[in-house]
């Protein structure tokens, strides 16, 4: 069978990662989150007090850093220079300012390489803003991924209360909404459905609905 590579783009909180970690692991393919490195980078930057607005302190800082990706049965461990931050890198002091260095050009170049030679062997399945538009151009199957922000923020309120963390509805609602304008108004590869890619809105889907959607187009391809 061939081994393709699925690009999955979207709005914040849209649910990219629960469907792309679900779909990859049907496909025994290998699942990037491309958001994780973005993330991990900003985390390091805020640890290090850099100036996020620094486009040069931040590539230095990124060309000196080892982001790591290993699978782990619930999905995905992230090492910063060999050390687990995987919880740290969700905190929302990161959320919160990672658009920021994610707007920069060169930071998104080196990003785009290191995320195209993970992926240069097929069989992957990554997530982020980019990846039909930039990082992945030639997927065979690319898909965005919509919902509304009130469901966005809902879903992500319900998860933050089930594993009992302190939770806005509101606030969410704010942040989601202005991470997706910076996200989309940036001039270095905003995030953009790409011309080829299929829309999902899954504001009324259930997970495996959406899930079920992807292995068809997956199914067409493969
Ligand atoms: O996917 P996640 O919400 O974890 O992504 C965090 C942030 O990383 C996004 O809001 C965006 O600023 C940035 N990002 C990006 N390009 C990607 C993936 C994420 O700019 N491919």
């Amino acid at each position: 069978k061939k081994k393709l590579s699925i690009a999955i783009d979207g709005p914040a909180a849209a649910g990219k990662s629960t469907v792309a970690k679900i779909v990859a692991e049907r496909l025994s393919y290998v699942y990037i989150d491309t958001g994780a490195m973005y993330r991990a980078i900003t985390y390091k930057a805020i640890i290090e007090n850099l100036n996020l607005e620094d486009e040069e302190a931040l590539l230095d800082t990124l060309l000196a850093t080892e982001i790591e990706l290993l699978p782990s049965e619930n999905g995905q461990l992230v090492y910063l220079d060999h050390k687990d931050v995987t919880k740290e890198i969700r905190t929302s002091e990161v959320t919160n300012s990672v658009s920021i260095v994610s707007k920069h050009p060169k930071l998104r170049e080196e990003m785009v390489r290191r995320q195209q030679s993970f992926a240069k062997s097929g069989g992957v399945v990554m997530d982020g803003r980019d990846i039909g538009t930039h990082v992945l151009p030639n997927a065979e199957v690319k898909v965005f991924l919509l919902a509304s922000v009130e469901e966005r923020a809902l879903r992500r309120h319900t998860e933050n209360m089930q594993k009992g963390f302190p939770s806005d509805l509101e606030r969410l609602k704010q942040e989601i909404s202005l991470r997706d304008k910076i996200d989309s108004e940036r001039e270095a590869a905003p995030l953009k459905k790409a011309e080829d890619a299929v829309e999902i809105d899954t504001t009324s889907l259930t997970i495996p609905e959406v899930v079920d959607q992807i292995m068809a187009l997956v199914d067409e391809r493969i």
